[in-house]
């Protein structure tokens, strides 16, 4: 399907974000077909430019990221509607010349009044930039014309300023106007989650706690913070990423099969699962988070996460966080959801483990079945995207033993088609309207109230260190292994 005439407006195009996947994105859309021929891209920044800077800014950012071959005549027919306002957010000229550019392209561009805006700058300046929007009607939606809002995370720091962030944007734009973007709902395996149990007789009735003892959800990076020292130290990785990514994760993975596809009753199932979920009595335990040290990855030195440039060197911030939920559900009642994500850890790594019960009852009597571990089902989100089923089997010979082996399905292996980039999918179904991948706020807000006492519990305390290049603190293994149970090393 491709969109309405339309036109995408660009807050913060100097940021890593709109270099690096946004633009990229953009030109892949166009690449694929998957653009309005009455398109137009405007980018707004403090910067001295005009059209043609931000023209050379985005064809560099898109030469350089995006999936799709290089095709100049693409390029060259998207450079015709790329738009450059210049000014600062408490600027009311350039608000008042970015409405008026909006207009212009109306009659020049033919694109309907019909506008996204894509907030791609820190969470302090939506106010000012929100309040500008009203002020000048740019966020109103009227009878033939949308206008619809993108909101990057972090959606606040914390239940309260979240709330205050949400009705300040409720406030400005109607609900079914505001997309609030989590890039990992835009990722193919993730959605593939729910065909996998959905589209299949073979899983869902082994989906449950009778069948289940835990499920495990890793998000492990091998990079450390990059450039993003600022935001990160104020930051930390639970509220980076354990708030959106991995509960969203856990959202679809424990959720109840919706009515239909469609964005209200999907949300509606994820939230139940949000609200359900419950924290451990003894978080001394079960709640870890970490710092990694100076080390060494793939061969090479690391800095030590204190020694990154503009880190504080007495930082207490966490660049890792493992958790061990519960959801309170007939389905869930007793499986524990080990959720993990750490920078610097060994390798690049998202997954989600559904780790089965043992056979009740073993009939090979006086075999070697040491090698046995757990039946797994592990959806590998990335990379080398796909799923593996984990047994055991008989090893040829005379004896009966019984070890695991694994089946594989490789994403790459059985389709040939390139999977879009998330922030590709996600873009689009902006501009189409479609908010199945975007979490409600009633989402973001449930999975505060999960990190909120966490984030009081570890208040004033220091993390735990552990190398680069290891696989988190010990307290996350001894996490594990207080109830018999041991981290998967994917
Ligand atoms: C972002 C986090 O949301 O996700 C980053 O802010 C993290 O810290 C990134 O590196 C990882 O995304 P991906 O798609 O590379 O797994």
């Amino acid at each position: 399907r491709v969109p309405e005439p339309c036109a995408l407006v660009v807050f913060g195009i100097t940021g890593d974000l709109a270099r690096k996947k946004l633009l990229p994105a953009v030109y892949d859309l166009a690449n694929r077909g998957l653009l309005p021929t009455n398109f137009a891209l405007l980018g707004f920044a403090r910067r001295d430019w005009g059209d043609e800077d931000f023209a050379e800014l985005a064809r560099d950012a898109a030469r350089k990221a995006a999936r799709t071959p290089w095709r100049e005549e693409v390029w060259e027919r998207l450079a015709s509607s790329v738009r450059f306002v210049q000014g600062s957010f408490d600027d009311d000229n350039a608000f008042d010349e970015l409405a008026a550019t909006l207009g212009e392209l109306e009659g020049s561009h033919g694109i309907g009044g019909n506008a996204a805006f894509y907030l791609s700058i820190p969470p302090a300046m939506f106010p000012v930039v929100l309040k500008q929007m009203q002020r000048t009607g740019m966020a109103d939606s009227t009878p033939g014309r949308w206008r619809r809002v993108v909101v990057e995370k972090p959606f606040g720091t914390d239940l309260a300023s979240s709330r205050e962030l949400n009705e300040l944007v409720d406030s400005v734009f109607t609900a079914e106007d505001v997309f609030r973007i989590d890039h990992y709902l835009g990722k193919e395996t993730v959605q593939n989650l729910m065909a996998l149990r959905f589209a299949n007789e073979l899983f869902e009735p082994v989906w449950n706690g009778h069948h289940v003892d835990s499920v495990q959800i890793t998000m492990a990076e091998d990079v450390g913070i990059g450039g993003r020292a600022q935001f990160y130290e104020q930051t930390g990785a639970a509220r980076d990423v354990l708030q959106n990514h991995l509960l969203q994760l856990l959202a679809l993975t424990a959720m109840e099969e919706p009515v239909e596809f469609s964005a209200e009753e999907i949300r509606t199932e994820k939230l139940k699962v949000l609200r359900a979920i419950s924290l451990p009595e003894d978080l001394s335990t079960f709640a870890v988070r970490g710092q990694y040290e100076q080390g060494w990855l793939a061969g090479q030195r690391a800095t030590g996460y204190r020694q990154e440039e503009g880190v504080d060197p007495h930082s207490t911030t966490e660049t890792y966080a493992a958790v061990r939920l519960g959801v309170e559900t007939r389905r869930w009642a007793g499986v524990p959801f080990y959720l993990r994500t750490g920078k610097r850890l060994p390798r690049r790594v998202t997954e989600i483990a559904l780790v089965f019960k043992r056979a009740p009852h073993l009939p090979f009597a006086d075999t070697d079945t040491e090698e046995l571990g757990h039946n797994q089902l592990v959806v590998r989100v990335q990379p080398d995207e796909g799923v593996t089923l984990k047994f055991g089997s008989k090893v040829p010979g005379s004896v009966m033993e019984v070890r695991d082996v694994s089946m594989d399905f490789l994403y790459g292996e059985q389709f040939t088609e390139a999977s879009p980039e998330a922030y590709e999918r996600l873009l689009l179904d902006v501009l189409l309207g479609d908010a199945t991948l975007f979490p409600r706020n009633a989402e973001v807000e449930a999975s505060w109230s999960v990190i909120d006492p966490l984030e009081e519990f570890w208040a004033g305390t220091t993390p735990q260190p552990y190398r680069a290049g290891e696989w988190g603190p010990r307290a996350a293994d001894e996490m594990l292994a207080a109830e018999g149970r041991r981290w998967r090393r994917p």
